[in-house]
């Protein structure tokens, strides 16, 4: 079998404190918690350990301050066998940040980017090599807009496959839409993103196989070679949702760069994501290899 191929994410890289309660907070309103959890995250710190945990060979693109917290998001980061050599430590910069509340299985999120913005197409220009050594390309919207644009430029130039998980939701130029290989959002990101395109069968249609929707409990959609691919989730016992998208992602990358087909992988990426919602936090809940089911092993 040939070697699995390799991946660059470039994204994110946060602390979540994250407040477990009964139930989320209305506006104005004030509920007491149950505990307050310090968990590493971030969405392109989370996708990487993602396909990392499955085996994956996985350099990740990003900054952190050079606070406590940077210190221990990257430790975690080794900790699940991901590259962190060109991670870049800004000085005078706290570590990104985010404000989480999960109750009942479900989340809020506040990010405040921090080194975050950092990840500018200087810096990504700067490791253009290192990033190109990589076969697939995967990126998410918690970095500045233009760093998105500059980097699947440079990569679409080179032939990469590129993965664009459009969270938070915030579009990109029509060039660089028309440059990635996977676009990957949820119901609701899908709407904003393509505004009047009618339903989600009519959408994945349209685009050809580029759009990948994500459907949480009800599994994931999309099409290929003039066929609609319907995934069907894989029940779980859910205790944490964050994260679930992140396993989504990291586990589509991990899956396509091993080689399987785009409905294998579809097929691998949402058992992974169903399984992470067992476990509380977002990156300790998400599988490793020897968890798949055996068909996957
Ligand atoms: O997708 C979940 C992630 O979103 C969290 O880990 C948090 O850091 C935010 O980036």
């Amino acid at each position: 079998m040939a070697a699995a191929k390799r991946i660059a994410v470039i994204g994110s890289i946060n602390m979540d404190l994250t407040a477990r309660a009964d139930r989320h907070p209305r506006v104005g309103e004030t509920v007491m918690g149950l505990d307050l959890r310090y968990v590493p995250g971030g969405k392109g710190a989370n996708q990487a350990v993602a396909a990392a945990r499955l085996g994956g060979r996985v350099s990740l693109f990003g900054c952190v301050g050079d606070d406590s917290f940077g210190e221990r998001l990257l430790e975690g980061l080794r900790e699940n066998r991901v590259d962190v050599s060109h991670i870049r430590r800004v000085s005078q910069e706290s570590s990104g940040i985010a404000l989480i509340t999960v109750a009942g299985g479900d989340n809020s999120i506040v990010v405040i980017p921090g080194a975050n913005s950092h990840v500018t197409p200087a810096y990504l220009a700067e490791r253009r090599e290192a990033i190109l050594e990589s076969d697939i390309v995967l990126l998410q919207n918690e970095i500045p807009v233009e760093s998105v644009e500059f980097a699947v430029g440079m990569c679409s130039s080179a032939g990469k496959a590129i993965i664009w998980n459009p969270a938070p939701m915030r579009p990109l130029s029509g060039r660089a839409m028309e440059q990635i290989t996977y676009c990957t959002p949820n119901e609701h990101e899908a709407a904003l993103l393509f505004p009047g395109t009618g339903s989600l069968n009519e959408l994945v249609e349209k685009y050809g196989g580029k759009v990948i929707v994500t459907m949480g409990e009800r599994g994931a959609m999309a099409w290929e070679r003039g066929d609609f691919l319907r995934i069907p989730p894989r029940p779980a016992r859910v205790v944490d949702t964050t994260g679930a998208g992140d396993t989504f992602n990291g586990a589509l990358a991990y899956a396509l760069a091993s080689g399987r087909t785009l409905r294998e992988a579809l097929s691998l990426a949402n058992t992974a994501a169903g399984l992470s919602t067992e476990r509380y936090g977002a990156q300790a809940g998400m599988p490793l290899h020897s968890e798949l089911p055996e068909r996957w092993q």
